[in-house]
């Protein structure tokens, strides 16, 4: 065509748009690009199509979904109320990777709520997500689209190697922009509570409306985290994944050491670093995940790397570690528990 195929794969695009919301209003399952990750989406109304989702994840049935709209005019048609301060975030944040827990209308499927009160919303802000939810017009409800427990995906790749056969559809929009899933904030009570670190900082929200409480459950192992998604162990690589909380140049010998102690056992070691230091220590495998100065591009990368260490089989991983705050607080997140809480001992 004339203008150099953009026009034509511009109508590829909106055809596979169409056909994908015909399968999702039939009941059926597509994954689909988001600005954060991957997500699995099953129409939010049908029961049959939700559960669709828990049985194609093995996800636990006690761990509510997300569900997605295409505006923002129409997040009041599902729950109960927008408080105010839900609408100062919508309008800073939506759309965006922010992720409300409110009082829903009881017009949802009580399996996407897994029969809480409440309900999570989102406005994703991607193009082929919100051309998909616009012409679904109803809440697709959906997870990251990975198998329960394996990292989310931020490639169509990784959504077809874990769940093709499971599902009608993949639309393929290229690696995701956040790399990490969407921040959750309940805003139920009178001061907004972090459920999960995600896309939005902590300090962004804070600058947006005040004072911001964090769930005590994501820092205190003792404490159960009031977002029932954060009580399991998620994220994890199949190798034994250990933090490195010294800074990583400090500790050259020692890493050496603890590498050549576990290849002599048979193990192969692999490491997650960032570009700064990645000719520092010598192991079987290194992955490279961004750069310490620019934490957006460890966010985005960190999945993939989490992957790699499976594909390759590596046995035992040490990863680097970021202070906690802006976009690395929601990398460490990721990384306690992708480790289990797991820290390497270097002076042995
Ligand atoms: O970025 C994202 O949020 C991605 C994309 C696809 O939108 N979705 C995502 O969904 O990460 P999922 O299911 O992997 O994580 C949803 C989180 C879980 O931790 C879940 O427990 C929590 O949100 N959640 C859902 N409904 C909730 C509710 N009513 N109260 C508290 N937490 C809730
Ligand atoms: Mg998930």
């Amino acid at each position: 065509v004339a203008d150099g195929g953009q026009g034509m794969r511009q109508l590829r695009r909106s055809e596979e748009i169409q056909t994908a919301a015909a399968i999702l209003k039939e009941g059926g399952l597509v994954a689909f690009p988001t600005e954060t990750v991957y997500g699995l989406g099953a129409i939010a109304t049908s029961a049959d199509a939700v559960a669709g989702i828990y049985r194609a994840k093995g996800r636990p049935s006690d761990n509510p979904l997300i569900i997605h709209l295409g505006s923002v005019e129409r997040v009041a048609d599902w729950v109960k109320t927008v408080p105010p301060i839900a609408q100062v975030l919508a309008k800073r944040f939506w759309p965006g990777p922010l992720t409300m827990i409110f009082q829903h209308r009881g017009n949802l499927a009580a399996n996407v709520t897994a029969g809480l009160p409440t309900v999570a919303v989102r406005v994703p802000d991607h193009p082929v997500a919100q051309a998909l939810l616009l012409e679904v017009g109803i809440p697709v409800a959906a997870p990251s689209a990975n198998r329960s427990g394996r990292p989310s995906p931020t490639e169509a790749r990784h959504v077809w190697d874990d769940l093709h056969g499971k599902l009608a559809m993949i639309l393929d929009g290229g690696p995701t922009g956040y790399g990490v899933e969407s921040t959750v904030v309940d805003v139920t009570g009178e001061v907004p509570v972090l459920l999960r670190p995600g896309g939005v900082t902590l300090e962004q929200l804070r600058e947006a409306v005040g004072a911001v409480e964090v769930d005590p459950g994501l820092t205190h192992e003792d404490v159960t985290p009031r977002s029932p998604g954060m009580k399991y162990r998620h994220y994890a690589p199949e190798g034994d994944l250990w933090l490195v909380r010294e800074p990583w140049a400090e500790v050259k010998e020692a890493l050496e050491r603890a590498v050549k102690r576990h290849q002599a056992q048979g193990l192969r070691v692999g490491l997650l670093v960032t570009g700064e230091h990645k000719d520092l220590v010598a192991a079987d495998l290194t992955v490279c995940c961004g750069w310490r100065r620019d934490p957006l591009s460890v966010a985005q990368q960190l999945y993939h790397a989490l992957r790699t260490f499976d594909e390759k089989g590596m046995d035992v991983i040490f990863a680097e570690t970021f202070p906690d705050e802006g976009l690395f607080r929601s990398v460490m997140n990721r990384l306690m528990k992708a480790a289990g809480g797991k820290i390497l001992d270097l002076k042995r």
